[in-house]
């Protein structure tokens, strides 16, 4: 079932990102880039009794109960088991060392003294390949080795290894289920596991033990021997405080938010003052009825508002691959491709909306670099490529170009120039603005003066979309901004020009009735365009490459959430404008989700069960906000607080009966939309542009 592959937890330190089952187990390790190699195929602990069993944590007879420590990327994991037995686990990524701690405690919960074991089994495919992996146990470093090639994985704790041993994965499972590894290896090659098993000593009633655990990642046998080393000279209590002190000091340096009434540190806006005009900065008195079915009838606790605010922001590090810069739209969940693309891919389309947010919340380092990273993957032609793995490389790929996402980049270095780089960076990026801006102009038809066909944002159709459209659009106008930062006058005029011409096209030829199309010469099957023919509806036929021929449907009058995106962030219609509203009142006629409340992507959507979306229903609340609905926007932003997980994250879509996490934890882009909807209720001023020399 999908559901396995979703994370509950994730923890990192930006080269290495662990994801984690609500059991504590690990369930996939990547590193030393955040979209991979990954490297755990199966990975299981548990409690060892003697003559009994190992009791595996996965196993449904434990209870287990999970959450972060709060403002932090350390997560605590607290299993209990009906044989008296308690096992809490506190564990993150240490910010400096490709160091996993794991600090165990086990207590004996029951009535009588019990002889406990910490049993550990690792099925490592190191470098996500079966083949040429080798499993050992080091006799210097008292520890479990995996490697391949030029990555290594070395297990060692902060206790003797009572019985280790390798071999292969469903052999070495049994073994040490059964507590007796002694007739198993002690290295072995091929697609092997390992397991360990550490003695806790006997414990009395409410006595416990501890131990720590410590992966090491290296790319050779002597670092992560030396990485051992240290981890047990620090400690894992040392380790653990340090990576407290550099995350509490990290999300210092980000813009607070002042939700009226959170006890936080940060201080209210002074009454009425929002970041954006039109909204008062204090919630009514009296909670303001739901504004659509399903909007929470009270808000939510402002200390929840503004956890999620942070623990966003501390999602976004993660998410951030330290070594290149570029940002994962989540961590992968289905490499295979069982279910859907994957995610552990970085898009410019989602990076964008998160580099957005960054800037806006302070993070301009993040920020500025995926774009220095992102002038490393344009294509020589001046458009980015659909995704890329975060070293720069063409991710794989079912439509390479999606013009929203060149548009996108625009726009955000835009962003990013007004709220930190300034000229400078506007100079350093503009070899590539310029680029961008000549391959956007190329692709216009001169017949309708909108862009070429291309996929959609959701990337599913190929077509003339009118979100993709206003994207560049929107990326012409940012272009026109940087060329001026940069001095570039006449460059700027000409993109300037272009983007009127541009967001002209969008009114006269994505307008019908009075509302936003979808798009234009959608193409389509066969069958449907002889329906659709027959029907009476516009259609047209029109030779492709190879002999081919395309179908195509003249008006794609579907209703989408990311028309949206005309007035947010893509400004080529004011929001106030009669089209705009009135397409914005179909969009939620169409797509709002009573009950759980939420807004689908589109009539009609089939991924996934056309579950509602957290980023579009908070795209609704940025929509709000700029046309004035403030009680819509900010009960928008509690409705996401109360679908986070529990332990505190963004999923990309939420379960219709439920309400619950449906796909994809943590969605980077929805914890984008959350910051970006929070900064405008609760931010206060806007931070000051960047001079302009
Ligand atoms: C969405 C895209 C998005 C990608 C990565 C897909 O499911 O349709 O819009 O860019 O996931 O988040």
């Amino acid at each position: 079932m999908a559901a396995k592959f979703l994370p509950s937890a994730v923890l990192g330190n930006s080269r290495l990102l662990v994801t984690l089952a609500g059991s504590g187990e690990i369930q996939r390790l990547f590193w030393p880039h955040v979209d991979g190699p990954q490297h755990v195929e199966r990975l299981l602990v548990g409690i060892g009794v003697p003559g009994e069993p190992v009791i595996w944590q996965d196993d449904p007879s434990w209870q287990c109960e999970q959450a972060y420590e709060p403002d932090q990327n350390v997560l605590v994991t607290v299993a209990r088991h009906p044989r008296g037995l308690a096992v809490r686990t506190v564990e993150a990524a240490v910010p400096d060392l490709d160091i996993l701690v794991r600090q165990v405690t086990v207590t004996n919960a029951g009535r009588e003294r019990l002889p406990v074991r910490y049993a550990l089994y690792q099925w490592l495919r190191v470098d996500e390949n079966p083949l040429h992996n080798t499993a050992l146990y080091d006799e210097g470093s008292d520890s479990l080795v995996h490697y391949r090639r030029d990555v290594f994985v070395a297990l060692g704790a902060d206790r003797p290894l009572a019985a280790a041993g390798v071999g292969p994965s469903e052999a070495v499972l049994a073994a040490a289920t059964a507590q007796d590894l002694a007739g198993t290896a002690l290295i072995l090659h091929g697609d092997v596991a390992a397991a360990g098993l550490w003695d806790l000593g006997t414990l009395a009633p409410g006595e416990s033990a501890g131990l720590a655990l410590f992966w090491a990642l290296g790319s050779n046998i002597g670092q992560v021997r030396k990485l051992l080393a240290a981890a047990r000279r620090e400690g894992a209590e040392k380790l653990l405080a340090e990576t407290r002190r550099y995350w509490a000091g990290w999300l210092r340096r980000a813009r607070p938010l002042a939700v009226p009434g959170d006890g936080g540190e940060a201080a209210a806006p002074a009454p009425g003052r929002t970041a954006l005009p039109g909204l008062a900065a204090e919630p009514a008195a009296a909670p303001a009825r739901p504004a659509l079915p399903g909007l929470p009838a009270q808000p939510a606790a402002p200390g929840q508002v503004a956890e999620l605010y942070r623990r966003s922001l501390l999602v976004f590090k993660l998410m951030t691959d330290a070594g290149t810069g570029a940002v994962i739209a989540a961590p992968e969940c289905d490499p295979a491709y069982r279910y859907c693309g994957g995610y552990g891919f970085c898009w410019g389309r989602d990076a964008a909306y998160v580099t957005v947010a960054m800037d806006r919340a302070g993070l301009h380092d993040l920020a500025g670099a995926f774009y220095r990273w992102a002038l490393g993957t344009q294509e020589p032609e001046g458009w980015w490529m659909h995704r890329h793995h975060t070293t720069g490389q063409w991710g794989s790929s079912w439509g390479l170009i999606q013009t929203d996402e060149t548009g996108s980049i625009l726009y955000g270095m835009a962003v990013h120039a007004r709220l930190h780089g300034g000229a400078a960076f506007a100079r350093e990026v503009w070899p590539a603005v310029r680029r961008a801006a000549a391959w956007l102009l190329r692709n216009l038809d001169p017949e309708t003066g909108l862009p070429r066909p291309a996929v959609d944002l959701w990337e599913e159709r190929v077509g003339v979309h009118t979100y993709s459209a206003a994207a560049a659009a929107a990326g012409l106008r940012a272009a026109a901004e940087l060329a001026g930062l940069a001095g570039e006058e006449a460059a700027g005029d000409q993109y300037r020009r272009a983007a009127e011409a541009l967001r002209s096209a969008i009114w006269r030829e994505c307008v019908r009735d009075g509302v936003f199309l979808r798009g234009r010469y959608l193409q389509i099957a066969k069958d449907a365009y002889l329906a659709l023919r027959a029907a009476g509806e516009p259609v047209r036929e029109r030779p492709g490459v190879l002999g081919r021929t395309l179908w195509e449907r003249v008006w794609d009058p579907v209703m989408d959430a990311s028309l949206l995106g005309l007035a947010y962030p893509f400004a080529v219609a004011d929001p106030g404008d009669p089209v705009m509203a009135r397409t914005v009142r179909r969009v939620v006629e169409a797509l709002w989700v009573p009950g759980v409340g939420g807004l689908r992507r589109y009539e009609d959507d089939p991924y996934r069960g056309g579950n509602p979306w957290v980023l579009t229903t908070l795209w609704l609340g940025l929509y709000a906000v700029r046309a004035g609905d403030g009680d819509l926007a900010r009960q928008i932003l509690d409705w996401a607080v109360t679908r986070r997980t529990a332990t505190g994250l963004l999923p990309e879509q939420v379960d219709p009966r439920t309400g619950g996490p449906a796909w994809v934890v943590p969605l980077t882009w929805s914890h984008a939309m959350y910051v970006l909807l929070a900064l405008d209720l609760y931010g206060g001023r806007e931070p000051r542009p960047a001079p302009v020399p």
